[in-house]
């Protein structure tokens, strides 16, 4: 029996302690079973494609973008589907579900590639002996909470960084990036980020221009921010190994490269040519890296894109990191192979570019969205679920795996919407972005040379469409602001299955089509492209609402809402980016419980710095009570010291029978007629 330690977190539920581990090992591997009640439905395993529930699935934690010696007909080497039990991401981590709504989660503690079986109950197995930590919950909500504890949170986002967002690989010359900016404001589709993929380096040099397709990035950002945009620019982890270009030079002098167990540089084929890769476990390392961000964030470069940090080689794609390439360690991390520290990678890459970002711009939250990363990751990236495909498969998982992300303790994902491989019809773009609006990471991206994937690249139909969906989501933002700000205290999910609404419910728990956001807003979108999906209803009572005129009368593409009864959802107005001020007016939408009550809460703050660390916020709670033919609304609680603005809250009532509408100051009580 291998020496291993076991830690045991106990929720608020009487515990028994009958889910411990089983250890055993055969010298060789080691593997750790618990075994699970019937009725139990289990979640999590990170960034998978394939259902939300995930009984019966094998996977494996090793950080990889996917590639096929022998790809299935459908596909070529490079597209993933449910198949693959490994992807960019690794989270040893299961969460588990009783039937009667109790819960526990099991979290492998090794970095080592794991194999997570889930036939049969609960097994994990790896190349060296590894604790494992079991968290019991009287929920699933309660043992994601206190995952958090151990894990971490993300930190809030700037609120630019939950706009909608534009990308494609890649927009070139800058001049493009700039029409791409024009047109936006020109349809009025409202975004608030566009991105720039890798063409703008000198020959895929990370930390350089093109003098001749980008010769002004400074300008091209100042031009971006005049229009209320941000961007966000790519950075790869290879260094093109040429004498000369100063990374290379100074990463040598510094000793910075992975090395072959002999002492060799460990040379392999990136978007330059023959590269070298950082060794992030060095303190020293990261220190060196973070040393470039400052120049590439003084061109007024908003966010970082890092990528291929599996890490991964481009040429050939067949190639893999060794894994007795050594790693230096340093600080808290000892020296180790690459079998140790390759799940950790993107993860390390991730904290030292948040870090530098944070030392570079120390007023400026950072925004960060990484490829690769490992549980625990979510503290320093967002995530998205690389290279998808344009297919209607790709859509339905683009749902499961961000739901998936979130209960495995990454609320901050989302996938390329319209997807990045092949090119989307006009329908399954329509469908896409309809839903797509509401990813807690919501962006448009597409491969090299593929046709236009901007929200008017299939007629006018779909681009009304599409301007519908993205304003949407603008008029919701002020509520998906207050819920990021709950996932960075609490590390709760901002999209939320199904079943969290009753997780004793079990009719509930494979509803995988339909999400909520918070707790109060449900979403049915359609994601077949023939027939469709018989939804799986939470009980109680959820309200159908409408945010931008009668969206869905004209747009069955787009999703159903509901808010649910006894909750206010915070709303602002439509803007064509959050440069524009969101709540004016603030709109508070209604829907009373049984009892005619309703709550509900707003976080808001300046956006972008971290005076909010500093109690400059307002975090305001908002109640709703049934008086006879009328509504009161009113302030029923605050808290932060930012100063209230004095403004007026339009209020909406979503009744059984229609909408009733009413106005007043905020700070006193506001009567809505029901007449
Ligand atoms: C990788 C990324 C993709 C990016 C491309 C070029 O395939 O996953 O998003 O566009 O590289 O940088």
């Amino acid at each position: 029996m291998a020496l291993v330690e076991s830690r045991f977190i106990r929720g608020g539920v009487p515990g028994d302690w009958s889910d411990l581990p089983v250890f055993s090992d055969d010298g060789e591997t080691f593997e750790a079973a618990i075994s699970i009640e019937d009725g139990t439905s289990l979640y999590g395993t990170g960034e998978i494609a394939g259902p939300l529930l995930r009984n019966g699935a094998v996977t494996e934690t090793w950080t990889e973008q996917p590639y096929r010696e022998d790809p299935p007909p459908d596909l070529f080497a490079l597209e993933y589907d449910d198949q693959l039990p490994n992807l960019y991401q690794a989270h040893p981590w299961v969460l588990a579900v009783r039937a009667d709504g109790s819960s526990f989660g099991v979290l492998a503690d090794t970095t080592y590639r794991t194999e997570i079986d889930l036939r049969n109950g609960i097994g994990f197995s790896a190349p060296a002996p590894f604790p494992v930590i079991v968290i019991q919950g009287a929920s699933p909500q309660e043992v994601l909470i206190k995952l958090s504890e151990l894990t971490g949170t993300i930190e809030l986002p700037p609120l630019w960084a939950l706009g909608y967002q534009q990308a494609r690989w890649s927009y070139v010359p800058a001049t493009r990036v700039a029409e791409i900016a024009d047109e936006f404001r020109a349809r009025s589709i409202p975004c608030d980020v566009l991105w720039v993929d890798i063409d703008y380096m000198d020959g895929f040099r990370i930390f350089t221009f093109d003098e001749t397709l980008f010769p002004d990035p400074a300008g091209l950002n100042a031009y971006l921010h005049d229009n209320g945009f941000k961007s966000v620019w790519i950075l790869d982890p290879g260094v093109k190994a040429e004498p000369e270009y100063f990374v290379y030079d100074e990463g040598l002098l510094g000793d910075h490269f992975i090395r072959e167990p002999g002492g060799d540089l460990f040379v392999a084929g990136s978007w330059p040519g023959d590269s070298v890769w950082p060794d992030y476990t060095s303190p020293e390392t990261r220190q060196w890296w973070q040393s470039y961000l400052d120049e590439l964030l003084g061109n007024g470069v908003d966010g970082i894109w890092i990528d291929l940090n599996e890490p991964s080689i481009v040429a050939p794609p067949t190639e893999l990191f060794p894994e007795d390439l050594v790693h230096r360690g340093g600080g808290d991390l000892t020296p180790g192979t690459h079998a140790r520290y390759h799940n950790v990678y993107g993860l390390l890459m991730s904290q030292a570019t948040h870090e530098g970002m944070k030392i570079a711009r120390p007023d400026r939250r950072p925004f960060l969205l990484s490829r690769s990363n490992y549980i625990g990751g979510q503290r320093y990236a967002a995530m998205w679920t690389g290279d998808n495909s344009a297919s209607w498969n790709h859509l339905y998982w683009s749902v499961t795996m961000t739901l998936n992300m979130g209960l495995s303790g990454q609320p901050f994902a989302g996938p390329d919407i319209g997807g990045f491989w092949r090119a989307p019809s006009p329908e399954l773009y329509a469908h896409w972005i309809g839903v797509g609006a509401f990813f807690p990471f919501s962006r448009t991206h597409t491969m090299q040379l593929s046709p236009d994937q901007e929200p008017w690249s299939y007629g006018p139909e779909v681009e009304a469409l599409s301007r519908l969906a993205i304003e949407r989501r603008y008029r919701l933002l002020p509520y998906i602001y207050t819920l990021f700000r709950e996932a960075s205290v609490n590390g709760l999910p901002v999209w939320r299955p199904v079943f969290f609404a009753d997780p004793a419910d079990v009719r509930l728990r494979g509803e995988d089509h339909a999400f909520l956001i918070g707790n109060d807003v449900l979403v049915l979108p359609d994601l077949m492209q023939t027939d469709s999906h018989p939804f799986e209803a939470p009980s109680g009572i959820w309200r159908e609402f409408t945010l931008v005129g009668e969206d869905l009368e004209q747009m069955p593409e787009l999703p159903v809402l509901k808010i649910r009864g006894g909750a206010i959802v915070p709303l602002g107005r439509v803007v064509q980016s959050t440069a524009q001020a969101l709540l004016e007016p603030l709109t508070l939408l209604v829907s009373l419980d049984a009892d005619g009550r309703a709550h509900g809460v707003l976080y808001e703050d300046d956006g972008e710095g971290y005076e909010y660390l500093a109690r400059d916020y307002l975090l305001t709670t908002y109640t709703a009570e049934r008086v006879g033919q009328t509504v009161e609304v009113q302030i029923g609680g605050a808290e932060g010291e930012r100063e209230r603005p004095d403004r007026t809250v339009e209020v909406v009532v979503v009744t059984d029978g229609g909408s009733f509408r009413g106005a007043g100051p905020e700070t006193g009580t506001i009567t809505v007629s029901l007449e």
